[in-house]
C-alpha cells in the first residue's frame, strides 16, 4: 500500500482531553478540523500516523481513513469490501482484527458487522494469494476500525493497534491509578513544561511524576512502546521508523532543569512508583519519599503542585476524606506560597472542604467519572 497517500486521519482521545490533543497536534505542524468530544481530524498519510503515534501524549488511537462508502445491509457491505484489494494492505501471513460500532437497522447482533468485514477481507486476500490470513480479537497486529451509521460506512486502519494510553511502563498499578494519557493531559493543562519544579504528593503508582519526567526531558511517549498497528501493514517502512525513533531519542535531554518530587503515605505505592519509573527509564529523575502529603519537601517557588487524592467513590471513607481535603487547603496556604496548586478530584462536595477560592476548574473524565482539575493560586504574602 502507498504509505504516502493522503487521507483523513481521525485522532481519538478520552472525553475532556480534546483541547490538549489539539494543542499537541498543532504543535507538530498539523491543521486540525472537526474537533468533537473525543477526537479531531487532520489530513495526512501513514507516515504522518507514524509521527503522531510516536509523539502524542494525550491521544488514544490514530486512525487512517481507508475507505468511506455507503451500504444498506450486510450483503452490500460484503460485496463492496470483498471487491477492494486487501492483499495490498494485509499480508496473507499476517493476523488482523476488526473493531466495529454499528447503528444500522439490519444489525441485530453486535459482533455481526466485525464478522462480515473479516469475511470479506479474508476472501479478498485468499482470492489473490490463495491463502487466508488469520483473524481474531487480539490487537497486537493489524487493527481495523469499522463504523456504520445508517447507510454511511467508514473503515479505518488503526495505526496505533493497542491504545496509546498503554505505554507499557505501569507494571505495578497500585490503587486507583490514573490513565497515562489523562495524567499527561492534566499536566499539560496545569501548564507543566519542565521549566519549574513539580511536586506530586499522593503520587500512588507514579503516573503523574513519570509523565512529567517524560515531558520535562522532551522524551516522546511513543519511544516506550515497540509495537504499533502500522508496523504490521504491507509496505511498512522499517528504516524510516527506526530513523524517526533515533531522531526522537536524540531530541530527548538527559537531565531535568527543575526537580520532580513524588511522595505517598503508603510505602507500597512508592515501591510501585519507583519500579514503574524504572521501566519508563526515568527513575533517576524523580525524588521519591514516603510521607504524609503535608510533609513533602517544597522547592523554592515558583512551582506546580498537583495532588490526586482519593475521592470517595472507589477508595476512601468520606468522613476521613473531608478532613484530608481540609488539610490540603491548610497545606497550600502554609507551605506552598508562590505555587500554582492543583487538585484532581471527582468529588466536588469534598473539594469544598479545601476552603480556598479556585482560579480555574477544568473538566475531565477518569473512566466514566466526571472529574475536575481545580487550580488555586497561592500568593506570597497577601494578595494585592
Ligand atoms: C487516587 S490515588 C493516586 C493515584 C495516582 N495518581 C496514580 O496514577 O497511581 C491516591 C493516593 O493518595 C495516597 N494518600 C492518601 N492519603 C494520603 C496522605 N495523607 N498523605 C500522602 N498520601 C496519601 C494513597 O496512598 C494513594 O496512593
Amino acid at each position: 500500500m502507498n504509505i504516502n497517500k493522503e487521507s483523513t486521519i481521525l485522532i481519538t482521545c478520552s472525553p475532556g482531553l480534546v483541547e490538549c490533543l489539539q494543542t499537541e497536534v498543532e504543535a507538530l505542524g498539523y491543521k486540525t478540523f472537526n474537533p468533537h468530544k473525543a477526537g479531531l481530524e487532520i489530513k495526512g498519510t501513514i507516515v504522518d500516523c507514524m509521527k503522531l503515534n510516536l509523539n502524542l501524549r494525550t491521544a488514544f488511537n490514530v486512525l487512517y481513513l481507508f475507505k468511506e462508502f455507503q451500504s444498506k445491509n450486510p450483503d452490500q457491505l460484503y460485496r463492496y469490501l470483498v471487491s477492494l484489494n486487501w492483499a495490498d494492505v494485509i499480508s496473507e501471513d499476517e493476523y488482523f482484527t476488526v473493531v466495529s460500532r454499528a447503528d444500522n437497522p439490519s444489525v441485530k447482533h453486535t459482533m455481526f458487522p466485525s464478522m462480515k468485514v473479516k469475511d470479506a477481507i479474508v476472501d479478498s486476500i485468499a482470492k489473490v494469494k490463495g491463502k487466508r490470513p488469520d483473524s481474531g480479537s487480539e490487537r497486537n497486529n493489524v487493527v481495523l476500525n469499522f463504523y456504520w451509521k445508517d447507510k454511511n460506512c467508514w473503515i479505518y486502519i488503526n495505526t496505533s493497534g493497542n491504545k496509546l494510553a498503554d505505554r507499557g511502563y505501569r507494571k505495578m498499578p497500585h490503587a486507583a491509578p490514573m490513565q497515562e494519557t489523562l495524567a499527561a493531559g492534566v499536566l499539560l493543562t496545569a501548564g507543566y513544561d519542565g521549566s519549574m519544579p513539580l511536586v506530586c504528593p499522593m503520587c500512588g503508582s507514579g503516573t503523574l511524576a513519570i509523565e512529567a519526567a517524560l515531558i520535562s526531558i522532551n522524551k516522546s511517549a511513543g519511544l516506550l512502546r515497540s509495537n504499533y498497528g502500522f508496523a504490521h501493514l504491507k509496505d511498512f517502512d522499517k528504516a524510516l521508523w527506526q530513523k524517526m525513533r533515533k531522531d526522537a531519542l536524540k531530541a530527548a535531554k538527559k537531565t531535568l532543569a527543575f526537580p520532580i518530587i513524588a511522595t505517598d503515605i503508603d510505602e507500597q505505592a512508592i515501591v510501585a512508583a519507583k519500579q514503574n519509573a524504572k521501566t519508563a527509564g526515568v527513575d533517576h529523575l524523580i525524588e521519591f519519599a514516603v510521607c504524609d502529603f503535608a510533609e513533602t519537601k517544597i522547592p523554592q517557588a515558583p512551582g506546580i503542585i498537583l495532588l490526586n487524592p482519593e475521592y470517595g467513590r472507589r477508595l476512601g471513607d468520606t468522613t476521613e476524606l473531608e478532613e484530608t481535603y481540609k488539610r490540603m487547603g491548610d497545606f497550600f496556604k502554609q507551605k506552598c506560597a508562590g505555587y500554582a496548586a492543583h487538585i484532581f478530584t471527582g468529588n466536588m462536595n469534598l473539594a469544598k472542604k479545601i476552603g480556598l477560592r479556585t482560579s480555574r476548574k477544568t473538566p475531565f473524565f477518569n473512566g466514566t467519572i466526571e472529574c475536575r482539575l481545580l487550580k488555586y493560586d497561592i500568593y506570597e504574602g497577601s494578595k494585592k
